[in-house]
């Protein structure tokens, strides 16, 4: 069975396009119709990109909750919410129906009252890849409390930054995490995370791989304790809070080119209505397809496309706890095999990566059930786009190249499968209700004579679009509203063809995309200099065959005695204390000087050509105030 918005044809989708454009306030409210409301809207948007202030569905109250379960209950209560893979093949799995979810989550929800969490509260989530994770997202949604996920692979310093900007009172954690042959201490780092957060009231501690943790009296608690207060209290059920459709629902924090990350804020409504309108029609979802997206929940892809999207549709989504590649590089496949998936999202550095290890594992795993493959986190290379098509989609199943990111919510740019053309590297065309641009540096907006190329900007509002960045709203205009006034700039550079298929190239700004994670060039710099010994620091990204961005990073250092390498290793170790093991450089050369203009300002044109290699075409160097550190930067290159 399809959905009554599911757009079936080419011709449907360019008519429906057509539409959203025209007439997009009568497109969306007739989407939304299709949702659970407590009270219709009054007005379906109301904009302005100066401020910016946008609202969707003005008036209209909501918890997404009855969406994402209680309206699945009567008829879909049996089905399966959530198929949960573990880590360690040899562990069960667990198969958790609507009716479990729902149960789970109302219950887990008294949880966090009786802990004192109300409406409009932070909580902080850092949990591995559990169902409880899902558990908790939810429960906190259910009474009106606003998660902030936070990434397993962050540091503590990392956690503590994000605590202190959302003023969260609340944590939910794990004792730790299992991800392929290593057991990540979460409690542990909570811990020392909160060595300098005082206000946090209480964290819960849920067992999942029993690590030995040490409990503060009066603040940690075990999940496990608080479900039985709640057992023997008997009531089990938890109304859902009437939300307005503008009331905050999470705050997911994100790298940018400045200073630290930021907490993106989506809210209720809009970001519903578009994760599900997207996820059924990126995908073309049918009722009783086994969806897995093997990203983790604690980025945005898992947010709209494990959680939100799909359980709002009423699908089965499978989560998976471990890595591609434990206990070896076939454990994608064996999943596909073991649960007959019908739909595959994954990221172009899962590809390459499972690519290296030749066919060898592939084989042996029936694939058959495969119809849909898709895409997201950084452009897919042509090589990696034809060896999924080939070796996993048996040159049988589309693939949807999906562009968007953490401030969108949903996908943005995508061919929808099966039913608009696919093009190997292109992310197509956009999704209706979306209306991108592209720009030249001057801001002007580049009309069609051949192909373009620009930076990329969306001139309309769309539901999920970001709200604010949390506590910072200056911020938000700046980054995102005042580059081309009028319009959200997105930070990525695109071409566009007669057809108006995009293809995105990359970030024109100073992010990088490192294993489809965003990482700010100045957040890596600081956490560098943090190093004692290290004078100053410019990092830049270099073509990686995996992770398709590194991390390169030029560091001056005070007087050098011992060892390099262990000197090196001393810089990496403190990168990973301060943001995370996902930030360590990959190259690090010691230098004397660093390219700078006069105004002492690095020229990282330079820096990024070196690192890539390209040495020949340096431009212009004459305006350097020492033209000298160049041919020593070149002369000590990794
Ligand atoms: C940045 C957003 C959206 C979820 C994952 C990353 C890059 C993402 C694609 C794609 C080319 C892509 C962009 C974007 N990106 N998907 N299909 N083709 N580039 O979310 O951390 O917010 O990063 O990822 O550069 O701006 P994110």
């Amino acid at each position: 069975m399809s959905y009554p918005y599911q757009i079936k044809s080419f011709d449907q989708y360019q008519q429906v396009y057509r539409h959203s454009v025209e007439q997009p306030e009568q497109f969306w409210a007739g989407i939304a119709s299709h949702f659970t409301w407590k009270k219709k809207w009054d007005k379906v948007l109301d904009w302005n990109f100066e401020s910016p202030d946008v609202k969707w569905f003005v008036g209209g109250k909501l918890n997404i909750t009855e969406n994402a379960l209680d309206r699945h209950l009567q008829y879909n209560g049996h089905r399966p919410a959530i198929i949960w893979e573990p880590n360690d093949p040899d562990e069960h799995h667990r198969i958790i129906t609507y009716r479990d979810l729902h149960f789970k989550v109302v219950q887990f929800a008294n949880v966090l009252k009786n802990n004192g969490v109300k409406k409009g509260d932070r909580v902080v989530i850092y949990m591995g890849m559990v169902p409880e994770l899902a558990v908790a997202i939810l429960a906190c949604a259910r009474i009106g409390a606003v998660h902030s996920v936070i990434f397993g692979g962050f540091s503590a310093q990392s956690i503590a930054d994000r605590l202190q900007d959302a003023q969260a009172e609340y944590i939910v954690t794990c004792d730790g995490a299992f991800r392929g042959n290593k057991d990540i201490p979460l409690k542990g780092i909570i811990d020392d995370a909160l060595v300098q957060c005082r206000f946090v009231k209480r964290v819960i501690v849920l067992t999942r791989t029993r690590t030995p943790v040490s409990m503060i009296k009066g603040r940690d608690v075990w999940w496990e304790d608080e479900i039985k207060k709640v057992e023997t209290m008997g009531n089990p059920d938890c109304p859902a809070e009437e939300m307005d459709a503008e009331d905050p629902l999470f705050i997911l924090y994100t790298s940018g080119s400045t200073g630290k990350p930021k907490g993106v804020v989506h809210t209720c409504g809009g970001y519903m209505v578009y994760t599900t309108y997207s996820f059924v029609n990126v995908f073309q979802y049918e009722q009783e397809d086994i969806y897995f997206c093997t990203a983790d929940v604690g980025w945005i892809t898992g947010h709209s496309y494990i959680v939100y999207g799909p359980l709002c549709a009423g699908a089965t989504t499978l989560m998976f706890e471990g890595v591609p590649t434990w206990p070896d590089a076939g454990r994608f496949w064996d999943i596909v095999d073991k649960y007959r998936v019908n739909i595959l999202y994954t990221a172009p550095t899962a590809i390459r990566s499972l690519m290296s290890f030749g066919l060898g594992p592939v084989h042996g795993h029936d694939l058959s059930s495969l119809k849909v493959l898709g895409s997201v986190g950084e452009p897919i290379n042509e090589e990696a786009w034809q060896w999924f098509h080939e070796h996993i989609g048996k040159g049988k199943c589309p693939i949807v190249d999906t562009w968007w990111q953490t401030e969108t919510g949903g996908i943005m740019i995508s061919n929808l499968a099966g039913v608009t053309p696919a093009r190997p590297a292109h992310a197509t065309l956009p999704l209706p209700g979306i209306q991108p641009v592209l720009v030249d540096e001057q801001g002007n907006e580049l009309t069609h004579e051949g192909s373009l190329s620009g930076n990329l900007c969306i001139k309309f509002p769309w539901p999920s679009i970001i709200r604010t960045t949390y506590g910072d709203h200056e911020r938000c205009r700046t980054t995102y509203f005042a580059t081309y006034p009028g319009k959200y700039f997105t930070g990525d550079g695109a071409l566009c063809d007669e057809e108006g298929n995009y293809r995105i190239t990359g970030r024109v700004d100073d992010v990088l995309n490192v294993s489809g994670h965003r990482i700010g060039t100045a957040e890596v710099e600081n956490a560098i200099n943090m190093h004692g010994a290290v004078v100053e620091s410019a990092v830049v990204g270099f073509p990686h065959d995996i992770k398709g961005q590194g991390i390169y990073a030029y560091v001056i250092y005070g007087n050098m005695h011992g060892d390099e390498n262990l000197t090196r290793q001393d810089i990496s170790q403190t990168v990973s204390r301060i943001i995370g093991p996902i930030a360590k450089p990959d190259k690090i050369q010691f230098v004397t000087g660093l390219p700078k203009t006069r105004s002492g300002k690095i020229m990282r044109r330079i820096l990024r050509k070196i690192a890539e290699g390209e040495l020949s075409n340096l431009g212009d160097t004459t305006t350097l105030l020492d033209p000298g550190v160049v041919e020593e930067i070149i002369s000590g290159r990794l």
